[in-house]
C-alpha cells in the first residue's frame, strides 16, 4: 500500500484530481472505476476545473460506479445516478452512454448483477478505481459480515450505514434497505485503486488499516491490502502518526 497524507480535504482532493487527471490524459480511452459519498466531490470539482482549464478529454472515456439504492431511478435526487450526473457528468464533455451507474430500477434484478460484471469485463476491465470508505470501513456496499460478496449483489445495507447515508434523504425511513453493490473481484481486479479518506470519522478505519494488515471480512476495506497498486490518500484529521 502506498499512503500520502495531505495537510486537509481540499489538498486531498486536488491530489486525488492530478492522478486521475494525468491517466485520463495518458489514456483517452481509459476505463474508471467511480465512487459516490461525500468524500470524492472536491475530486470531481477539481476534475471539472482541469477540463475546463486544461481542456482534458472525456469523450472516449467509459465509467462504471460502484453500486445504487435499489427501486431509485436516476431522476431520484438521492440516487447515486443523480449524484454522478450533477457532481461530475454534467461538467465534463463524457458521453452519457459510456457511463454506467446500476440500473437501482432492473425489473429483473439478479441477472442485471450478473450482467454487470460481464459488462465490465467485456469493456476490459477497470484500469483506475476510485473508492471512498465507510464509518463501519465498508467499500462500495460491501458490508462488514461473515462473508463478503464476490460478484456484483443486491446487498442488505447494515443500519449504520442506513443511519450515516441518511443524510441524503429526507428522513431515515427513505432510505432504501437494498442496493445494488459491485462485488469484490471487479473491485479488485482493477489495474490501479486509490482510495481516499477524510475527516476525523475516519480515523478509526485508516488506523486499523495502516496498523493491522490482515484481510477481515468485518472490515471489507482490507481487501485493498490484497492489491498491488493500492494508494491510500488521507488528509491529516483521518491519520494517526
Ligand atoms: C456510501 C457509498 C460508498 C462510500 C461511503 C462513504 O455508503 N456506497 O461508496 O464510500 O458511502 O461515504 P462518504 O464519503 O460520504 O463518507
Amino acid at each position: 500500500m502506498k499512503l500520502i497524507v495531505e495537510s486537509n480535504y481540499d489538498m486531498v482532493s486536488k491530489k486525488a484530481a492530478e492522478i486521475v487527471d494525468e491517466y485520463v490524459k495518458s489514456n483517452p480511452k481509459i476505463i474508471l472505476g467511480l465512487a459516490t459519498g461525500s468524500t470524492p466531490i472536491g475530486m470531481y470539482k477539481e476534475l471539472i476545473n482541469k477540463h475546463k482549464t486544461e481542456g482534458t478529454d472525456y469523450s472516449n472515456v467509459r465509467t462504471f460506479n460502484l453500486d445504487e439504492y435499489v427501486g431509485l431511478s436516476g431522476e431520484h435526487p438521492s440516487s447515486y445516478r443523480y449524484f454522478m450526473n450533477e457532481e461530475f457528468f454534467n461538467g465534463i464533455n463524457i458521453n452519457h452512454k459510456n457511463t454506467t451507474v446500476p440500473n437501482g430500477k432492473a425489473e429483473n434484478l439478479s441477472e442485471y448483477c450478473k450482467n454487470y460484471d460481464e459488462m465490465i469485463d467485456d469493456a476490459g476491465g477497470i484500469d483506475l478505481q476510485i473508492l471512498g470508505v465507510g464509518e463501519n470501513g465498508h467499500i462500495a456496499f460491501i458490508e462488514p459480515a461473515h462473508e463478503l460478496q464476490v460478484l456484483t449483489s443486491i446487498v442488505t445495507l447494515s443500519e449504520s450505514t442506513i443511519a450515516v447515508n441518511s443524510r441524503f434523504f429526507n428522513n431515515i425511513d427513505e432510505v432504501p434497505k437494498t442496493a445494488i453493490s459491485m462485488g469484490v473481484r471487479s473491485i479488485l481486479k482493477a489495474k490501479k485503486i486509490i482510495l481516499l479518506a477524510t475527516g476525523e470519522k475516519k480515523k478509526s478505519v485508516v488506523k486499523r488499516l495502516i496498523e493491522t494488515p490482515l484481510l477481515c471480512t468485518d472490515f471489507p476495506v482490507s481487501i485493498l491490502l490484497c492489491h498491488p497498486d493500492f494508494t491510500l490518500i488521507v488528509d491529516r484529521e483521518a491519520y494517526v502518526d
